[in-house]
């Protein structure tokens, strides 16, 4: 696997892979890899003939009071499961490198980026837009690659890449779990043992929301209620927000039969969680 730090050495790397009708796929990360990442770089390797992968912790993404001082760096444990993955080129490169002295663009997705998280966690969603609007640029992938547990970020970038009319298709792989139902997260590893077993409430929460809407119940507010008693169960567990809302445009819905998408957030001690369902349409 090639390691490219730097922006003119990645167009390098990868001008001197792609030959024509080649697929380059790329997987976005911010490192502190798990199984959850090891499914999108499956995806990718399955699709593509060039697989790309980036670890960036991006500031831009982070509120000022966040994790990006603490968040895990595991560089070299992430190349191991790159190269088993057997990703082709690997761009890792420095903030001074993506964000020179004096950059002032950002990209802002009006409206969606307000919503969900982008309503916790102001300017998130600037962040993530700008950062990926900047790797589609320098890796010029057909096809990126991103999970379903960001959901709120999956709606953001499609509808950056409708606005913008970026040239690449985003393929959203689905949620990989824990055995015991926690969606893979790179903050999991903030958890102690006790948070851990609390945060499963998270995870039960919605699969009830799912069998009750496979039973016949679409009224949102009714499912939320259902939800919010297993919640309750465990009073450490904060909700931030939990929301029934359409998949696209993150607003919320009062019937689900459309079909819809349940996603919740949560502050477990001093980790914050995100974990969602889509609710298939009723046919
Ligand atoms: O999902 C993530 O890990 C990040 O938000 C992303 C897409 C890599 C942008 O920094």
């Amino acid at each position: 696997m090639h390691i490219a730090r730097t922006i003119s050495e990645m167009r390098v790397a990868l001008r001197s892979r792609r030959v024509l009708n080649h697929t380059v796929g790329l997987v976005p990360t911010m490192g502190a890899l798990h199984d959850g990442h090891r499914s999108l770089l499956q995806a990718a390797r399955a699709r593509c003939d060039i697989v790309a992968a980036s670890i960036f912790v991006n500031p831009l993404q982070f509120g000022p009071n966040e994790d990006f001082a603490r968040y895990p760096r595991t560089f070299e444990a992430d190349c191991r499961m790159l190269e088993a993955e057997r990703v082709d080129v690997l761009f890792a490169p420095s903030a001074e490198e993506i964000y020179p002295a004096g950059a002032s663009t950002v990209i802002c997705v009006e409206g969606v980026r307000d919503r969900l998280d982008g309503a916790s966690r102001p300017g998130h969603f600037d962040g993530v837009a700008t950062i990926v609007a900047k790797l589609f640029h320098i890796v010029q992938p057909e096809i990126a690659f991103f999970g379903q547990k960001d959901a709120a970020q999956v709606a953001v970038l499609r509808r950056m890449v409708r606005d913008l009319n970026l040239p690449v298709e985003l393929a959203v792989c689905p949620t990989v779990r824990e055995a015991d139902g926690l969606a893979m997260s790179s903050r999991n590893r903030y958890l102690s043992p006790d948070e851990r077993r609390q945060a499963l409430v998270l995870s039960r929460a919605l699969q009830t929301a799912e069998t009750l809407a496979r039973r016949g119940e679409s009224n949102a507010a009714r499912l939320l209620d259902a939800m919010r008693k297993i919640v309750a169960a465990e009073p450490a567990v904060k909700i931030d927000y939990m929301e029934i809302v359409d998949a696209h445009t993150l607003l919320p819905v009062e019937d689900t039969q459309a079909g819809a998408l349940v996603a919740v957030a949560a502050h477990v001690g001093a980790t914050r969680l995100i974990d969602n369902v889509l609710l298939p349409p009723v046919v």
